[in-house]
């Protein structure tokens, strides 16, 4: 999992382009001293995804930009909203990821995708992406997303694995036994105006994708998350398994269901399907 500068990601970009890839997901790692515990670096009107989804506009028109909504990257310990008693207080929390989503779309992100797993969100962001008049702002809901392990990598690369601790996020993230609860989180946030729903991680929730795709017939996003990249690739570079793994991989996400995935491995598909 790399991170890229201001500067560098351009080069990546170009080079994302060279393979038709025309879709990317931002994240950021915010300087500690920028953190505090209600997260405010993520309304900062000229933050670095702010900054960043600007230039990467004007510079590259053609690309559409998919931006996070949570407070994890901004927060000093590392949860997704904002902390009462220990606890995510999640009404508090709503009325600042409106205004991280506010802030995203001014920015002039295509796709605001929230990944906190509030309840109520997605109605609340589109209420107020529709009052200032984003109403073409399309709304990619993590529905599904389970309290994982695979995200290990990207906490690491988002500094938030430090701040987390010992600490889970099993109050707002959902237990991997659970299916009924991901069709239940689908149906409320299609209900409240999601345009897109996510299922999270992919390749140990194959059965989700299916599930949620037999019964909402909604565009359904999989992605295939740091762990499951790292799990690839280091056995890839060992010699342990052939790099066109990678492919069998993301075909059981389109066996499944998915209409898109979100992988890691966008610049490697073209020249593993040549
Ligand atoms: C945070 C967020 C996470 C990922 C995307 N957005 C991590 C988490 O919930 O701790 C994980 C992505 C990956 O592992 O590739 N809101």
């Amino acid at each position: 999992i790399n991170r890229y500068g201001q500067d560098s990601i351009f080069s990546e970009i170009e080079e994302l382009l060279e393979h038709d890839i025309n879709t990317i997901a931002l994240f950021p790692v915010i300087n500690d001293s920028k953190k505090n515990s209600t997260g405010d670096e993520a309304i900062n009107a000229s933050n670095l995804m702010c900054e960043t989804i600007s230039n990467i506009k004007k510079r590259f028109p053609e690309i559409i930009l998919i931006s996070d909504v949570a407070l994890d990257p901004y927060t000093d310990h590392g949860h997704d909203g904002i902390l009462k008693n220990d606890y995510v207080d999640n009404d508090e929390t709503l009325a600042v990821l409106r205004k991280q989503s506010l802030t995203l779309a001014q920015a002039g992100t295509d796709i605001i995708a929230p990944s906190d797993m509030m309840d109520g969100r997605i109605g609340s962001i589109r209420e107020a992406l529709d009052e200032m008049d984003y109403k073409n702002t399309i709304l990619l809901s993590y529905a599904a997303k389970y309290n994982s392990k695979f995200y290990g990598p990207f906490r690491d690369a988002v500094n938030s694995a430090s701040s987390l601790g010992k600490s889970s996020k099993s109050s707002y993230q959902m237990s991997p036994k659970n299916i009924n609860e991901a069709l239940h989180e689908v149906a409320m946030d299609i209900n409240e105006g999601a345009d897109i729903v996510m299922v999270k991680p992919g390749m140990p929730y194959l059965d989700i994708i299916k599930t949620v795709k037999d019964n909402f017939k909604i565009p359904v996003l999989a992605y295939q998350v740091s762990g499951e990249y790292s799990l690839l690739s280091n056995s890839i570079k060992k010699g342990l398994i052939d790099e066109s793994s990678v492919l069998e991989s993301l075909i059981s996400f389109k066996r499944a269901g998915a209409n898109a995935i979100v992988s890691y491995y966008a610049d490697r598909i073209e020249d593993l399907i040549k």
